[in-house]
Formats: structure tokens, C-alpha cells, sequence
């Protein structure tokens, strides 16, 4: 068992009609000018926007607003947030949607904690963050887990560079969750939101160093309870139960406590989907699905007992054969799950066709954003990477 540092100083609002109770969050987080950051028509069409405002209204909490954010939040979207805030005078962020618009919101607080400096330092990794102002959010899809996670991920369009920089000073100060908010989810963007969510647990499940049993029993439930509610959504997308319950996994898969006691996961998986989601410009959560089967027969021989222990507690397979056996039927389940929720499992599913020479880049930049080999299941080098890519097609 690894020592670890547990920090998730994100509030929770969670449950119906907590929306309105954002003006009064952001009074107690110190707020007094906000910039609510949105993204395309969902907030308009729901009249969400209209209800944030009108909340902080209630509180005489003056506001600006920026809309716009892209799914794979463009870089230039952050710059004009951070130029409407400077002029003005914003001191708190407000997010009101999914991980795009929370991690766009994250980078424009990053750019105006540090005002002098060029945000896009922090994603090249060129220095670290010493400042970064507050962030709320209103959620409207439960996917990312950027509402309670140290994470930010955004994209550069003219080097089609997806890259992310983790900082605790960016975790917002609360979350406000609404599950009936994502009703109006497409069906494809709560499956897509499921994949990831599931994702997000097995980078810190499928760890070759560390272990401890609370955190594994912790990951193995809320794996069997996102699988389960995501079934019964695909049938009935407005049962509030199972929105509540993939709504809560969603910040409990990616605000650390499933990877307590561990070396931190593995992650490997994200990082191929980032220069997927760089190049193509994917959903994340299709993207991760499309690659995940293909890293998993990849790395799985040199992380067995996770990969058994999977098929067994999570899967739901029978313990009978070798443990290789019973490890590629927890692959392949995992797989059938895919389908079940009209994921993809391969590249020609999710409908990109990259070039060996696609490939070969897309590992050649994968590599450089990890700063050298990456896993902990397998450590991967460019070469395996080529190898995933390839096998993903
Ligand atoms: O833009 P609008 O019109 O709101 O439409 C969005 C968008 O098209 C739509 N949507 C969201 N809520 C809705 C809704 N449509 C109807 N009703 C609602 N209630 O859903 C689409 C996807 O939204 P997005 O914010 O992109 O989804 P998600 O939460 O999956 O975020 C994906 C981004 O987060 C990054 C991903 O790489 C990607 O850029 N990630 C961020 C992480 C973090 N910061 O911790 C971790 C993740 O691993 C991930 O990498
Ligand atoms: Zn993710």
C-alpha cells in the first residue's frame, strides 16, 4: 500500500432544483463579478442559462457571460475569456456545463491568476501554475469528472495538440449537481459519458504497484453500478435514479478516490484517446472505448491478477480455465458491455481511418505529452503505442 494525499475540497450541491442555489455558493466563495462560461445551444434550449442568471440576480451578483465552448475546448476560447474578464473585472468563474466548458473555465481562471503570463505554458508543461481563480459548476453531463478533478484539458487547433495539465489550485469550489439537468442529453452523450466515467476508475484499477482493499472494493462497485444504470438509461433515459447514480460516479471515478493507496493508475488509455481526440477531434468517451480493448489484450499478461480479478468482480464471469482465459472474457465482456450502449470498439466503428503514417504520429505525440513512457499495467514506449494504434483499427 502506497502513502497518499486524499484532497477534494470541492463542495457538493447535489439533487433537484440545487441550481438555483448558485448565487448563494458563489457569495460564500468570495464571488462578486462572474463570468458564466457556457457552450453551444443546450443551455438556451433547456433555459438553464436564464435560471443561473436569474439566481444570481436573486443575490446582486453582477455577471458577464461567454458562450461557445466546443467539445475538445479550443485554447482560443479561453484567451477570449480571459480578455472579457480582465476588462471586466471578474473574480469568479462560473461553468455551467460538461468537462469542455469546466476546463475551459479552469484555463481562463489559470490565465487570470497569472495575467502577465501565456496560459498555453501550463499545457506544454513549461512551468507550473502559482495562482488560479475560483471556479464553480453547474453540471449538465456526467461524464468528465472535471467538477471535482485536479484536471484540464484543452486543445490548440493549429498543431491539433490536445494536452492536459492537473493542478489542485484549478479543483472547483463547488459542484452543483442536477441530475434531471442531463436529461436532455443525446443518447449517444450519456453513453459516451458512461464510457468515460468507467474509464476513469479502471486507469487506477488496472495498476501493477500498490493495492489497497477499500479502494479496490470502492472502484469495483461503482464499476457494476455505471454498467447497470447505464443499461437502464439506454432504455429509459429519463429514470432519475439512474441518472442520480451515474451522476455521482462521474465525480467519485475522477476526484482521486479510487486510485488512494495505488501508484496513481495507469492512464495510459487516456493519453492514446488525447491524440485521438487531437488529430480527429472524437467524443472522449467513444474515443476511450474505441482504443480501450485493444490496450486491455495488450497489456493484460503483464497485469493478470487486476485483469482476473475484473472479469470475476465486475464482469460478472465464471472462474473456470486458465486466469488468461478468464482475463480475455472480462476483456471481451467489458466489449459486449461497448455494444450494449452503441460504443465504439475499434477505429472503423468510431469512424476514423488513420494512416500508418496517422499512427506513427499520433504514438510519436502521445509519447512527447507523457514525457517519456507511460503506463503502469504495461509501461508502454512508442513502439507499443504503434503496436495499440495498429491492433485498434
Ligand atoms: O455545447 P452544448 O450545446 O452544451 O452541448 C454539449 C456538447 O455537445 C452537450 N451537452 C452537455 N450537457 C447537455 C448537452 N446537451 C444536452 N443537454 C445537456 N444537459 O454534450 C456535448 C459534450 O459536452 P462536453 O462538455 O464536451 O462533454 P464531456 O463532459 O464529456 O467533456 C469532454 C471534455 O472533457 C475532457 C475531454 O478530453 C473533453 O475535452 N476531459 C476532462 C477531464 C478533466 N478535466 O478532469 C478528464 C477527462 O478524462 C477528459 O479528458
Ligand atoms: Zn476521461
Amino acid at each position: 500500500m502506497y502513502n497518499f494525499t486524499y484532497y477534494t475540497p470541492t463542495k457538493v450541491i447535489f439533487g433537484k432544483g440545487t441550481e438555483a442555489k448558485a448565487g448563494q455558493a458563489i457569495r460564500s466563495f468570495g464571488g462578486t463579478k462572474v463570468l458564466i462560461h457556457y457552450g453551444g445551444k443546450s443551455v438556451l434550449r433547456s433555459g438553464l442559462l436564464d435560471r443561473v442568471k436569474a439566481t444570481l440576480d436573486d443575490s446582486d451578483i453582477p455577471h458577464v457571460e461567454l458562450g461557445g465552448v466546443v467539445p475538445n475546448p479550443h485554447l482560443d476560447k479561453v484567451y477570449e475569456g480571459i480578455k472579457i474578464a480582465k476588462e471586466n473585472g471578474v473574480d469568479f468563474i462560473l461553468a455551467v456545463g460538461g468537462g469542455s466548458v469546466i476546463d475551459s473555465a479552469k484555463a481562463i481562471a489559470y490565465g487570470l491568476g497569472e495575467p502577465d503570463r501565456d496560459v498555453w505554458e501550463l499545457f506544454a508543461h513549461e512551468r507550473r501554475a502559482k495562482a488560479c481563480l475560483p471556479v464553480g459548476v453547474i453540471l449538465t453531463i456526467a461524464a468528465a469528472g472535471s467538477e471535482m478533478s485536479n484536471s484540464c484539458v484543452i486543445s490548440k487547433k493549429d498543431t491539433a495538440d490536445k494536452r492536459s495539465y492537473n493542478d489542485d489550485i484549478s479543483r472547483p469550489k463547488f459542484a452543483i449537481m442536477n441530475p434531471e439537468l442531463t436529461e436532455t442529453l443525446p443518447d449517444y452523450q450519456t453513453a459516451c459519458g458512461c464510457a468515460d466515467i468507467l474509464m476513469h476508475t479502471m486507469e487506477r484499477y488496472f495498476t501493477s504497484s500498490g493495492n489497497m482493499e477499500i479502494t479496490d472494493s470502492i472502484a469495483e462497485g461503482l464499476m457494476r453500478t455505471v454498467i447497470a444504470n447505464a443499461l437502464i438509461l439506454r432504455d429509459n433515459p429519463k429514470n432519475y435514479e439512474a441518472r442520480a447514480e451515474v451522476m455521482w460516479a462521474s465525480s467519485l471515478s475522477h476526484n482521486g478516490l479510487t486510485g488512494c493507496g495505488t501508484d496513481g493508475g495507469d492512464f495510459a488509455t487516456h493519453m492514446l484517446e488525447h491524440e485521438m481526440g487531437g488529430k480527429y477531434d472524437v467524443t472522449h468517451g467513444a474515443g476511450l472505448a474505441a482504443i480501450w480493448g485493444s490496450w486491455a489484450r495488450y497489456v493484460y499478461k503483464d497485469c493478470l491478477p487486476r485483469f482476473v480479478r475484473f472479469a470475476v468482480n465486475v464482469m460478472g464471469v465464471a472462474v473456470e480455465g486458465s486466469d488468461e482465459e478468464t482475463a480475455v472474457k472480462g476483456i471481451e465482456a467489458m466489449e459486449d458491455f461497448y455494444r450494449k450502449i452503441h460504443m465504439p470498439t475499434s477505429f472503423a466503428e468510431l469512424g476514423i481511418t488513420p494512416t500508418e503514417e496517422d499512427i506513427r504520429d499520433m504514438a510519436r505525440r502521445c509519447i512527447a505529452a507523457c514525457g517519456g513512457p507511460k503506463g503502469s499495467a504495461k509501461v508502454l514506449d512508442e513502439d507499443d503505442m504503434v503496436e495499440i494504434y495498429r491492433m485498434a483499427r
